[in-house]
Formats: structure tokens, C-alpha cells, sequence
């Protein structure tokens, strides 16, 4: 009986000082292993009387268990602690910096372009989208620009062959108005939306590249003006170029979608041949404008008796050249990292309004 306590006490001491799994396991071997000490005693019982067995089979079973709990209780311990210790050694600090040196930097195109969309996102605008490759219709016919008109002769126009369905050549987008057409036919009033994208004209030189942006604005309802035009445009050139008192003046031009028409002008300064935007007495024109003409609001089966709207177009590379001292335009689509790293923006550093616009 002794022996068997004091066999107890041995191998639960045992198990208790198994440092690991495998230190454990060892233990269980050596105890209820094949060949362990548990096992060779239960083998011994052969020998004994029926009666004895019984008694020594029962001791021996407790002790069996007894041991096997322990070993099952040691086991949790130990997987709890080696648990702990991997999530110590795994431990990612959360805390730590971003790559000090973040490699790509996102174009100043598109940098703009993510500006002018979070100021007019803040002004109620949605983003609306066409395609680059545009019908004749809308690129034209729906903007007032009948076939054989004069101002379509302003465009340089990139023509296509008509597409499956046949009829007129399809076009490059030469400006992103077709996409007040697309959005009068496909949405009913009211209507306030910008449209950044691609346009294209086949002209090469130092102030024009074949491919470059626009951004559209076109907002329709019953009771809008120019007045609101001009709010609006105020209120983005002065959140866009960051100067509080940048005057807006319109100058009466033409353009065949828009009755009056205006060109968009901003405050600047030319003095010692630098260009310098703010309200200096001096003038630099940014983009065209006007009131919806009512035969547009009626191609798109608007009724131009009960809505108006107003619509501008602004070229994108202009707005980033001013913004950020860009001196030549050419230099945006030659995809030099140099420049890029030089002119780019921390893909990181998203523009919204309420945080500054760049940092
Ligand atoms: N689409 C014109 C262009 O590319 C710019 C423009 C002028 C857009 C007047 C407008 C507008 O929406 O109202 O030259």
C-alpha cells in the first residue's frame, strides 16, 4: 500500500514539474505507457488470488486515474501557456508608423481631381460618368451643334467608325459635356452633378496635348440662375486655390449649349512675369459656362418652360499647372518617375475639406 501511495505521489509530483507537451508526454509514458510502471503493475496481478486481484485491481485503477486526471489537467496548463507565449512572440505593435518613405505618389492629375470632387461632394454635387468614346450625338448633335455647324470646327475632333448599330462616326469625347446628356436623359430633375474625366482633340503643342481633362458641372431644377452660378463657382475657386478673397468675373462668350454664355475668369497678378493667383486687379480665364440653352433641356425631353440650370467646364491640367506651379503641360503624360516624385502627392494623404485639401 505504501509503495503504491508513495508511487502516487512520484508520478503526480511528475507531472506537475513537466515543464512542456513533451516533458508531459514523457511522463505518461513512463507511467501508462506499454511499458510504463502503471501498466507493469496491473501485469503483475496475474499472480495473485481472485480476491487479492479484485482489492489490487481497484487500488490500482484509482491510482490509474488518478494519475491520468492530472495528466489531462497538466496538459491545459501548459497549451494555455504555450498559447500565451506564441501571441507574446507573434505580437504585432499596431502602434507603429506607417513605411516612413512610402514609394508611389498619386499624380497631380488625379490629386486634382480628388480635390475638386471633395469640395462639390460638400456642396451636395454627385459624380456622374460617360464614356470616352462618345456618339456624335451627344458629343454634339443633343449640344446644339447640329451637323455642319461652324463650332463643331472648334473641336478637333478624333472620329471613329460608326459603331455596330451604324449611323454618324462615333467621336472621341472632345469635351465632357456629352455628359450633361447623358445624365438629362437618363435622370429627372432636380440635377446637380460634376463629371471629371478624359477628353481628347488632335492638336500637339506646348499649351495642348491630343488627351486631357475636363471636369463638368451641370445642375438642373425650377428656380436656378446665374447667380447661382456664380455662388458656386466662388465658393469652389476660393476652397480650391485656398485665397479667401479670390474674385470670379464672367465675360459674355458663346458657346452653342448655354444661353447667355460666359467665360469664368479669376483674380491674379502677372507682375515681374510671375503669375500669382488672388484678388490682385489682374484677370486669367479658367473655364466656359452658362445657362442650360432651352434646346438642350428639350433634346434631353426636358421642358424648358418649367427647369433651368446652369452647366460649366473647366480644364483639369490648368487648375493643377496653376495650383501647383506645374510650368509645362507635356509634362504630365511623359511618365517620368522623377517628376512624378517631384510633383506627386502621399497616396496617403487623402484630400477632404474639413482636414485642408493637401498637407
Ligand atoms: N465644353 C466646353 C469646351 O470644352 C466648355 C464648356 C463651356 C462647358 C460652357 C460647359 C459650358 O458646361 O456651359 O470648350
Amino acid at each position: 500500500m505504501d509503495t503504491l501511495d508513495s508511487l502516487k505521489t512520484e508520478l503526480l509530483a511528475a507531472v506537475e514539474g513537466a515543464a512542456d507537451m513533451a516533458g508531459l508526454e514523457d511522463v505518461r509514458v513512463s507511467a501508462l505507457g506499454k511499458k510504463g510502471r502503471i501498466t507493469a503493475l496491473m501485469g503483475d496481478m496475474r499472480t495473485l488470488s481472485p480476491e487479492e486481484r479484485r482489492e489490487r485491481g481497484q487500488q490500482l485503477n484509482a491510482l490509474k486515474d488518478a494519475v491520468a486526471d492530472a495528466i489531462e489537467g497538466r496538459r491545459a496548463v501548459l497549451k494555455r501557456a504555450e498559447l500565451s507565449a506564441r501571441l507574446a512572440a507573434e505580437r504585432i505593435d499596431v502602434t507603429l508608423p506607417a513605411r516612413p518613405e512610402t514609394e508611389g505618389r498619386v499624380h497631380p492629375i488625379s490629386q486634382t481631381v480628388d480635390e475638386i470632387v471633395a469640395i462639390f461632394a460638400e456642396m451636395g454635387f454627385t459624380v456622374a460618368e460617360g464614356p470616352d468614346i462618345e456618339t456624335d450625338f451627344h458629343n454634339f448633335t443633343a449640344l446644339n451643334m447640329p451637323e455642319e455647324h461652324p463650332a463643331r470646327q472648334m473641336h478637333d475632333t478624333f472620329y471613329l467608325p460608326p459603331g455596330p448599330e451604324g449611323g454618324n462616326p462615333r467621336v472621341l469625347r472632345t469635351h465632357t459635356s456629352p455628359v450633361q446628356i447623358r445624365t438629362m436623359l437618363s435622370q429627372k430633375p432636380p440635377i446637380r452633378i460634376i463629371s471629371p474625366g478624359r477628353t481628347y482633340r488632335s492638336d500637339y503643342d506646348q499649351t495642348h496635348t491630343p488627351m486631357f481633362h475636363q471636369v463638368e458641372a451641370l445642375v438642373i431644377g425650377e428656380d436656378i440662375h446665374m447667380g447661382h452660378l456664380k455662388g458656386c463657382l466662388l465658393e469652389f475657386v476660393r476652397a480650391f486655390f485656398q485665397v479667401d478673397d479670390l474674385p470670379v468675373r464672367f465675360r459674355p462668350s458663346f458657346f452653342p449649349f448655354t444661353e447667355p454664355s460666359a467665360e469664368i475668369d479669376i483674380g491674379c497678378s502677372r507682375k515681374g512675369g510671375e503669375l500669382k493667383i488672388g484678388n490682385f486687379g489682374d484677370w486669367l480665364e479658367i473655364g466656359g459656362s452658362g445657362m442650360v440653352h432651352p434646346k438642350v433641356l428639350e433634346n434631353c425631353g426636358i421642358d424648358p418652360a418649367r427647369y433651368q440650370g446652369f452647366a460649366f467646364g473647366m480644364g483639369i491640367e490648368r487648375m493643377a499647372m496653376l495650383k501647383y506651379g506645374i510650368p509645362d503641360l507635356r509634362t504630365f503624360f511623359e511618365a517620368d518617375l522623377r517628376w512624378l516624385k517631384h510633383y506627386g502627392f502621399v497616396p496617403l494623404d487623402q484630400p477632404n475639406v474639413a482636414q485642408g485639401l493637401t498637407r
